[in-house]
Order: structure tokens, then C-alpha cells, then sequence
């Protein structure tokens, strides 16, 4: 796929197919060409409606306003609506009346998000044309003609898409095919190609000088060995610290305290935060964003066995904490615990886990939204505001003293699970809040992504499977901390 936009006019522009977004059902608008057509075919412009004119080569999307997620879920619908044509190029307005800028990326990011398509395992492969995009700012065209901050937008919305697609495509691909060993050459592979991006694999042998003893525990029955992958893109002249935690547990049986059969199906995506974290690294190296930005991912698979770790088990994790595990299936947190006591050797500014956590994250906003938790109420609002902005949902679950309680252990210094079924979400991530040294408090966040990381139903522009949750809204935050940076530096000069 590629993109162009121009100052041409829509009716100047040779296209093999246009798309027009009628917004708040408004038929009688100057864009609508067809009205007569779409008024037989009962076409009233609402959100996700669509109607393709072959004669016309035109399709119409509604849409409820022009919100940058409308616009998004509009031109999804209309890509894929034309996905078996052979249409090889497309024109369409930017519906931009005052900046260039935030619908053109909408538009990009919702034809290359809508067009992803899944088929490593099929044996007939969707043939996918190359087509080209043509936007026009037509209706900017009054004021100054300046094409430069929409093509640069262009560009940036094509980074934060792919760099979504790539963890769909990590998070989709089945446990056998993606083992932590895997996962590990699959990073080593991607940091080849990005500049100023360095990788570093440790395996179980690293883990044990590192004294990660619980995410030793977790890894210890699979035939396939943990590893820790560590990626590091380090700009010149780097303003802050952002470093991204991953879990990744490429399967999540449940160990001893083993899933039912039902729950067990789509445990492959347990490795989802490992995939947005690398994904994330991916976008901001691609970027150029002037911040030193790590990803450390915990990989490795939670299985049965002879030697498996057991509830009862007492774990000493990297910071010398001892553990409970009263159930093994609360295994991500044990990785994580290793891996955030290692992250914060690096003296982050910034310290943000992603993670398919909680169950009960899920059941309590719901299955499209990210759970976010942490002490920082000025950067949880900070990062939920760059979220609505990339089109990601997202709540606050809040701490409080009782809940911190639930987690205490009478054989060990904290147990692994709560000891009461209510706030799940919250109890894990306070666990984790127990690795988080007191200078670093401030600078954490915790994303449980259980919900939105892999739905089974297609949602939106998201195709059924994995939607690389935690991606867009961390290189949206990025990219607004940037901006944010470089106006109060102005403002300082
Ligand atoms: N990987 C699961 C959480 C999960 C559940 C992710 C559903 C995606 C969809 C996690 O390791 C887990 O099993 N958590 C347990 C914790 C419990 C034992 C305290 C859960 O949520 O049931
Ligand atoms: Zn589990
Ligand atoms: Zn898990």
C-alpha cells in the first residue's frame, strides 16, 4: 500500500475508486454524488454503513462526525469492503476544514489497520494488490499551501500502523512456532534492521546469575527454555528514559493450577505485552523519537511437569522478596517481578509494564478496554489522553490500602494471589507495585491489556485475533511528550 497526498482536487484526480465519508447522515452534502442510489438502497449514513456504487466506483462510509476514530473506522470499512476488487487506486478527501494533519493520519492509519490480514497458516494466501491512496486536501486548499505537515503526517501514521501490525503478527502466531527462543531471533532480527536499535538475549543461565528466581520457577517445566529479550534504542542526544516491560508468556497452560479446557484456548496471546513492548521499540526507533527507549520482555511458556513449581512454593525473586505461590496460574506477575527489578537498573524516567494480567481486568471494563493502574495520577491522565487520541480505550482501576492487604502472605513476605475474589485486576498489580523501588514509584505504570490484546470477534478496525493493544497509545504518548517537550522548551527560549 502506498500513500500520496496532493493539493489537486478530488475531480482533478485519476483514481480507479473513490471514497466519500457522509457524515451525520448529511445525504444532501456537496461530496455526495449518488444520493438518488444510496437513497434506494436505504443508505442513511451511519456509522459503519456502507454502500459500494461498481458503476459509480464509488463506496460511501457514514460516519457519526469526524472524530479521528470515526474517520478511522470509516475508511477501514470502505478498504475492506473493496478487499476482492481489483481496484489498484483509490482517492479520497482529507475532510479537513483547519489542520492537514489529523485526518490524513486517521485515514492512514485506518486503511492500514483495517486491510491487516492474518494468513500464516493458510495455505491459499488473500492476494493482496499493491494499491496506492491518493488524499486530497482539497478543501484546505484556501489557506497557506503548505503540504510538508501532512506528508509527514502520512509517514508517521504509517509507522504507528505497522509497528500495531507487527504485534498482531507476533500475539496471532501459534505457541509452537512462537517459543520464547523464537520470539527471542524474531526481536534479534527486527533490532538488525532499525538503526541505533541494540539487542541483548539472556537464557536460563542468565537468569540464574541475575537471581530471577520466580521467573525461573515459572519457566522451569517446559521443554522449551526461557529467555530475556532486551532491546535499546539509543538516539544521540536522548532527552528522557522510556523503558517498556513485556509479558510474554508465549503459553499460559495454567501450569498445576491448570486452565479448564476452555479458558486454556487463545493462551497464546499471554505473550501480547512482549509484543507490544517490541512493537512499541520498533515505532519510536522508526520515529526518531529523541528519547532512549528500552524493551525488556520476560518469554517463556507456563506448562505442567514433573519438576513444575507448585502452590506452596516459596520463589525469591532478583530483589531477595520471597513469594507464596498459592496458584501458578497467576504466572505473569512472577515474570514480571524479575523483569521489573531488572528494568530499573536502568534508571527509567519513564516505567511502563504491559501485560495480559487479570482475568478480572476483563470483567471489569470490559473486553476492548486496557486497565491502567500506577501511584501517578498526572501520567495515567497523561497516557489515557494519547489513547482516546490513537483510538485505544482505556480506564483507571484504583489502589487502596484493604486491597494492598489481600496480597500478604503468613509464610512468605507476600503471597502470589489475593485472598478474596473481588479485585483481581488491582491486587496483581499491586503485587507488582511490591518490585517497584520507592524513587520509581511515580515513574510506573501498569497496562493490563487481558481484554483488548486478543478478542475472538472482530471489533471496529480490528480483525478477530490480536489488535497490538498498548502499541498505538504509547507511541501516540511518546510523540505527545515530544511536542510537549519542544513547546516548553520555545516558550523557555
Ligand atoms: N494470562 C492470564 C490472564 C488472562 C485471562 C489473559 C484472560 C487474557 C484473558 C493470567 O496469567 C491468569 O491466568 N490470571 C489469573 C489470576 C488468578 C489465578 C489470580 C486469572 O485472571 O484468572
Ligand atoms: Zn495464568
Ligand atoms: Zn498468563
Amino acid at each position: 500500500m502506498k500513500f500520496n497526498v496532493t493539493k489537486a482536487l478530488l475531480n482533478d484526480i485519476e483514481a480507479d475508486c473513490e471514497f466519500i465519508i457522509v457524515v451525520d447522515c448529511a445525504l444532501d452534502h456537496e461530496w455526495v454524488k449518488d444520493r438518488t442510489d444510496l437513497e434506494t438502497l436505504g443508505f442513511e449514513g451511519k456509522s459503519e454503513e456502507v454502500a459500494f456504487l461498481p458503476h459509480q466506483h464509488r463506496v460511501y462510509v457514514g460516519a457519526d462526525s469526524l472524530d479521528r476514530d470515526e474517520v478511522r473506522l470509516a475508511v477501514a470499512t470502505a478498504i475492506k469492503t473493496i478487499e476482492k476488487t481489483k481496484y489498484q487506486t483509490i482517492k479520497i478527501g482529507a475532510y479537513t476544514q483547519n489542520c492537514p494533519v489529523t485526518n490524513t493520519k486517521a485515514i492512514v492509519e485506518g486503511i492500514k489497520l483495517g486491510s491487516y490480514i492474518f494468513d500464516k497458516y493458510k495455505s491459499e494466501k488473500k492476494e493482496q494488490p499493491n494499491r496506492v491512496v491518493t488524499i486530497s486536501l482539497e478543501d484546505y486548499n484556501h489557506k497557506t499551501l503548505n503540504l510538508e505537515p501532512a506528508q509527514k503526517a502520512v509517514n508517521e501514521a504509517i509507522i504507528i500502523a505497522d509497528a500495531t501490525n507487527n504485534a498482531k503478527e507476533i500475539v496471532n502466531s501459534v505457541p509452537d512456532d512462537m517459543t520464547p527462543a523464537n520470539l527471542a531471533i524474531f526481536a534479534n532480527d527486527m533490532a538488525e534492521k532499525l538503526e541505533d536499535v541494540s539487542c541483548f538475549i539472556g537464557d536460563e543461565n542468565f537468569l540464574e546469575a541475575q537471581k530471577m528466581g520466580a521467573f525461573l520457577a515459572v519457566s522451569r517445566a517446559s521443554t522449551h527454555g526461557p529467555r530475556l529479550i532486551h532491546l535499546t534504542y539509543k538516539p544521540k542526544e536522548a532527552k528522557e528514559k522510556f523503558v517498556f516491560v513485556g509479558k510474554g508468556l508465549t503459553y499460559d497452560s495454567g501450569g498445576l493450577s491448570l486452565k479448564p479446557s476452555d479458558y486454556m484456548v487463545s493462551m497464546k496471546a499471554d505473550k501480547s505485552g512482549a509484543a507490544a513492548a517490541l512493537s512499541i521499540l520498533k515505532g519510536a526507533a522508526e520515529l526518531g523519537v529523541p528519547f532512549e527507549v528500552h524493551a525488556i520482555i520476560g518469554a517463556c511458556e507456563n506448562m505442567i511437569g514433573g519438576n513444575a513449581y507448585k502452590p506452596d512454593d516459596v520463589l525469591v525473586a532478583k530483589n531477595g522478596k520471597t513469594i507464596e505461590v498459592r496458584n501458578t496460574d497467576a504466572e505473569g506477575r512472577l515474570v514480571l517481578a524479575d523483569c521489573l527489578c531488572y528494568a530499573q537498573a536502568q534508571k527509567p524516567d519513564y516505567l511502563i509494564d504491559l501485560a495480559t494480567l487479570t482475568g478480572a481486568c476483563v470483567v471489569a471494563v470490559g473486553e476492548y478496554t486496557t486497565g491502567v493502574m500506577g501511584h501517578n495520577s498526572t501520567l495515567k491522565h497523561e497516557i489515557m489522553r494519547s489513547a482516546t487520541k490513537s483510538g485505544e480505550l482505556t480506564g483507571t482501576l484504583p489502589f487502596n490500602r484493604y486491597l494492598k492487604k489481600l496480597i500478604k502472605s503468613q509464610v512468605a513476605d507476600i503471597s502470589n494471589i489475593g485472598s478474596s475474589r473481588y479485585g483481581g485486576a488491582i491486587t496483581a498489580a499491586l503485587f507488582l507495585d511490591q518490585f517497584i523501588e520507592e524513587e520509581n514509584k511515580d515513574k510506573w505504570l501498569h497496562l493490563d491489556i487481558a481484554g483488548p490484546a486478543y478478542v475472538d470477534k472482530a471489533w471496529g478496525y480490528n480483525q478477530a485475533g490480536a489488535s497490538g493493544a498498548g502499541v498505538r497509545m504509547s507511541l501516540y504518548w511518546m510523540k505527545d511528550h515530544q511536542h510537549k517537550l519542544s513547546t516548553h522548551h520555545k516558550e523557555e527560549a
